[in-house]
């Protein structure tokens, strides 16, 4: 008997010290952007040596050979510009890119992965930024937080670790599944659990926003939730009314005058800096930057080289299903770490954060420490999302050490000179990631009903016009949600659009 007073004092305390946490805790709204493709060493591992040695980046002495055994090596360098062509990062380039000729992830076979796919993309991979080359985020690592220990969820593509950063899992899958696309994935959201608390978000994307992968975000309910970032975010900020949590999504495409901002290879990692500038000046002009977090992380590394073994030991399985054939993948190890960078008054200058302290002795930062703290910070009444969430670890502790919101953070953030000297090149064909956001406009757009698409949709489209596609499907689909609300349609209902060829709208009960 007496043995269990202590530990019932000790559950006790623990409720008093978290419920009083929250109560007092100042973050109101979560600003998250997730750019796409970069490692952390790729992005941040030189900060290290100029900037704050706590970091965990490279030295110049991490190597790679470029085939297995040979005595043919590359080691770490700093001078990354952009890089063309796109390095590998499916699920089987990034088995070969962490495991090597090794059984555990011995971070090892990137050179030879990336020397299989062109010339010279073995260099490429081995290849960092000058802290100077990334200038918003030497500024923003000097002055808030880094995550030097932040891995993307499954070591492989966009669309699975995007998936996790709202959901927790990828509901079984380690690449794009176009059959997945156009259905939507029905998993639960940690949107749908503010809501339900009465909480608010809003998208604010730029040419599509790509949480519509979602199939409940396509309900009428959430129409009103989308906007544009260029008319809407600048506008909200200002006038206080940015909701709990703010997607941010970059433009994927690359169009004169509008460059793509999303960091993906070729793109100008320039462009996404000026993007992070933006947002940051914006929030800290707007009346809310007090109670502000701004996350800025990368869905996945891109097969850039980092030098950081992936855990594989006790990560849990979020919902039981598995992958595909030949691999069955059982989510039971992270993908390659990725640049996380955290930005509020309230968080103490030059701080680094690299394991987290529970709730699991093996748990790690991934994306689903996003849906995992948004739970915790606002209280939410619904339960995790996945076994993921319950076990990522949460990141409250980097705004929880200071008594009041700093005043010193700077206004203003250096200025960007672009680093790409080739020009911008609407006609191009699209890459994987851009024909997977044209198939997904041309469900909202009623047109994968047509037989001859989408495989071919986004194999025949230039840039430019995928852009103006993808552009004119989005909002064809939510100005039809919005109607349909007002005709008084249930609001859990997916509008199904016909295609352009005709031109009626019907719903139907998702
Ligand atoms: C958190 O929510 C629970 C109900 O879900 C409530 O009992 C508790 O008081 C809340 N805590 C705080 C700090 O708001
Ligand atoms: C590389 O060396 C390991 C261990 O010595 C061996 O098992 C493996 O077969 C070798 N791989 C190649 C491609 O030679
Ligand atoms: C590859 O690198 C070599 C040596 O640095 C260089 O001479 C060659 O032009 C490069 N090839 C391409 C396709 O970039
Ligand atoms: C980056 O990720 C997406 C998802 O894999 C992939 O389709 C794309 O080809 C990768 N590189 C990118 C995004 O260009
Ligand atoms: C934020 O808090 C600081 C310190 O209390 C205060 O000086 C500043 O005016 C506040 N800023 C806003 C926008 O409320
Ligand atoms: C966590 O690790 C410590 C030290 O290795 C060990 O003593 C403890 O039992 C572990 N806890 C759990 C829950 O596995």
């Amino acid at each position: 008997m007496r043995k269990s007073i202590f530990p019932i004092f000790l559950v006790l305390l623990s409720a008093i010290f978290s419920h009083s946490l929250q109560q007092n805790q100042p973050i109101k709204t979560v600003v998250v952007l997730m750019l796409e493709n970069r490692s952390f060493d790729h992005m941040l591992g030189w900060m290290k040596q100029s900037i704050n040695p706590s970091i965990d980046g490279v030295t110049g002495r991490e190597c790679n050979a470029v085939t297995a055994n040979s005595t043919d090596i590359i080691c770490f360098s700093d001078d990354a510009e952009f890089v063309d062509p796109d390095p590998g990062h499916s699920f089987e380039d990034v088995v070969q890119q962490v495991f090597g000729s090794a059984s555990i992830p011995s971070m090892s076979g990137f050179a030879e992965q990336a020397s299989t796919m062109a010339d010279n993309l073995s260099q490429t991979v081995m290849r960092g930024f000058r802290p100077e080359n990334v200038p918003i985020y030497a500024e923003l690592v000097r002055e808030f937080a880094v995550f030097d220990r932040w891995f993307s969820s499954i070591p492989g593509p966009t669309q699975p670790n995007r998936l996790f950063a709202y959901s927790a899992t990828s509901h079984g899958s380690t690449s794009h599944v176009k059959r997945q696309l156009a259905t939507g994935y029905p998993q639960q959201t940690i949107f749908e659990s503010l809501r339900e608390d009465g909480l608010d978000f809003g998208v604010y994307f730029q040419n599509i926003p790509t949480t519509l992968f979602y199939r409940n975000l396509r309900k009428l309910k959430y129409a009103s939730k989308f906007h544009d970032y260029d008319f809407r975010f600048k506008k909200d900020a200002r006038a206080g009314k940015l909701p709990n949590l703010c997607v941010i999504e970059p433009r994927y495409f690359d169009i004169i005058g509008y460059p793509a901002n999303d960091d993906h290879p070729s793109h100008d990692v320039a462009n996404g800096q000026k993007l992070v500038k933006e947002i940051y000046e914006t929030l800290r002009g707007s009346p809310q930057w007090n109670q502000t977090l701004f996350v800025i992380t990368y869905d996945e590394h891109g097969g850039f080289y980092d030098h950081v073994q992936t855990p594989f030991i006790d990560i849990p399985n979020p919902d039981g299903n598995t992958g595909p054939a030949p691999y069955f993948f059982k989510f039971d190890r992270l993908g390659v770490r990725v640049p996380t960078i955290m930005v509020s008054p309230w968080i103490n200058k030059g701080t680094v954060i690299s394991k987290p302290k529970g709730p699991a002795n093996s748990s790690e930062f991934e994306h689903s420490s996003i849906p995992a703290t948004l739970r915790k910070i606002f209280n939410l009444s619904s339960h995790f999302l996945t076994h993921r969430d319950a076990w990522a670890g949460t990141f409250e502790q980097v705004f929880s050490e200071q008594a009041s919101p700093r005043t010193d953070c700077p206004e203003v953030l250096p200025d960007v000179s672009p680093s790409k000297r080739i020009q911008t090149d609407e006609n191009r064909g699209l890459s994987e990631f851009q024909s997977e956001v044209v198939q997904l406009a041309a469900v909202l757009n009623g047109d994968h009903f047509l037989s001859s698409i989408p495989d071919d949709l986004g194999k025949k489209m230039s840039v430019k016009e995928a852009h103006g596609y993808v552009r004119g499907a989005v909002s064809r689909f939510l100005r039809a949600s919005r109607e349909a609300t007002k005709l008084g349609a249930d609001e859990s209902t997916i509008v199904d659009m016909r295609s352009s060829l005709t031109t009626r709208s019907s719903s139907r009960h998702g």
